[in-house]
């Protein structure tokens, strides 16, 4: 399950759902840049690094070697889940995964100031630097606090680069890599060591015992590191491939590819987005679906949906089916749009250009519908879909080319409706 935009398509409430059948739920990219909401007889929960499978007591929450996790993040979290009686003791965390550590932090907040007006808008969680020192080999795995002395030892190479730039390039203090040490295996290690788990032999055991395994993605297709609009994206891999890689399974195991999409786009942070909206409709958007980040509090950017991108997203992820999320925002709308090409140039493409200045010149071609004027959220079965709504996410699953086959109709864990 992943998301075929640029994030906050609905993936909590969708893998919440699915995670009634799953008997283990896999984060397998990203870390607590991740802001993923449930609603669950009408109590809302706020997950950045837990994955959420985690309300069902069948299931086994995985934080897989593809995340990078802040133990001090992650601690809090689940003070929060248990506080609010849910069982955290399932939590497993991969010994592969890597630390995101307060320097990280500092890092990402300093490259961002030093980048002006280009600055990507980043959520300042630590997550490009934590990726960064994991592909130069000076990155902190959680298995590495289980031994205090390669701890510390990775810890003084680790900042013995992160303190040059600190001081040198951004004139800040240097962090003492022993005081550091002893505060994370103080204040985390006690409570991080019993979720730390071979995770690659859990995932299989579950696979080999036919099990349903669930893995859910963060950010989202055009957010990925290698196919979103660089460098407006994440440091990671949210595509189908990358929970192959983040949680270490072939790719034959992944028999189901879900797609979440909005029916409209929210983009936060900097970049492209031919179908941005600047008027009332995006507003309207804005205000009805509450598009303010679950995780920074940021008013999210609005457009229509965007069947190029849609379509560009069933093929880099192998999409077997889409899950449609928010439909009932545009409920009152008089007409709803669906980009099914770009002008570029004077000219029609219907596939995504590969060159990125194409991109940020591209004029949207809609395909306009009468709206449905009927409120969706009290909608339980898919037959009681007002002709027009029907018409609508026909034509979306036709210009994606990927089948629909859950609409979700309103936060809760019972507002969607199953197509069959
Ligand atoms: P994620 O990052 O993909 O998990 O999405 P977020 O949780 O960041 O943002 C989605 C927001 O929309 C959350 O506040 C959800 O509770 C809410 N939401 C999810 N599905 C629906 C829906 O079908 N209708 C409405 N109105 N809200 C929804
Ligand atoms: P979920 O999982 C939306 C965006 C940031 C910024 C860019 C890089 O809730 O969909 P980063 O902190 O990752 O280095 O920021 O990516 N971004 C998200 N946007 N939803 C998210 O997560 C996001 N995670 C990161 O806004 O533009
Ligand atoms: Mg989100």
């Amino acid at each position: 399950m992943l998301g075929t935009q640029w994030g906050d398509e609905g993936k909590g409430k969708f893998t919440d759902l699915l995670a009634a059948d799953a008997s283990m739920v896999v984060r397998y990219q990203g870390g607590h840049n991740a802001g993923h909401t449930l609603v669950v007889d009408g109590e809302s929960f706020a997950l950045q690094l837990v994955p959420s499978g985690v309300l069902y007591p069948h299931t086994i929450p995985v934080i897989g070697n593809g995340v990078v996790v802040d133990p001090f993040v992650l601690l809090k979290e689940m003070a929060m889940l248990a506080d609010r009686g849910v069982d955290v003791s399932r939590i497993k965390v991969s010994g592969n995964a890597h630390l995101i550590l307060p320097y990280h932090q500092q890092l990402d907040a300093l490259h961002e100031r030093h980048l002006g007006d280009a600055k990507l808008g980043t959520t300042k969680r630590g997550i490009g630097p934590a990726y960064a020192d994991k592909s130069m080999r000076l990155g902190i795995r959680v298995q590495d606090m289980l031994d205090e002395k390669i701890f510390r030892e990775k810890l003084h190479t680790s900042l013995g680069h992160a303190n040059k730039i600190l001081t040198k390039v951004f004139n800040r203090l240097p962090v003492d890599p022993d005081e550091l040490a002893d505060r994370v295996l103080a204040e985390c290690l006690p409570g991080i060591r019993p979720l730390i788990a071979d995770s690659i032999n859990e995932i299989h055991a579950a696979l080999e015992d036919g099990q349903n395994v669930l893995f859910e993605g963060a950010q989202a297709t055009f957010l990925d590191l290698d196919h979103g609009t660089y460098p407006f994206v994440t440091s990671s891999n949210p595509t189908a491939g990358g929970a192959c890689t983040g949680a270490g399974v072939g790719p034959k195991h992944i028999d189901r590819i879900i797609g979440i999409a909005k029916a409209y786009v929210t983009r936060v942070g900097a970049g492209p987005f031919p179908t941005e909206l600047f008027d009332d409709d995006g507003d309207r958007m804005v205000d009805i679906g509450r598009e303010y980040g679950t995780n920074t509090g940021r008013r999210r950017r609005p457009g229509w949906v965007d069947a190029v991108m849609l379509r560009h997203a069933a093929r880099l992820n192998s999409l077997t089916d889409l899950a449609i999320t928010k439909l009932d925002v545009l409920d009152t709308f008089d007409t709803v749009k669906i980009c099914t090409g770009y002008r570029i140039d004077g000219e029609i493409v219907e596939t995504l250009p590969y060159h990125q200045s194409q991109i940020h010149k591209a004029e949207p071609v809609y395909q306009e519908f009468d709206g449905w004027k009927t409120d969706l959220t009290q909608i339980t079965d898919v037959n009681e879909l007002p002709a027009n709504a029907r018409t609508f996410l026909d034509a979306l699953a036709e210009q994606a080319r990927v089948p629909i086959s859950l609409v979700s109709t309103g936060p809760g864990r019972k507002q969607f409706l199953e197509f069959s």
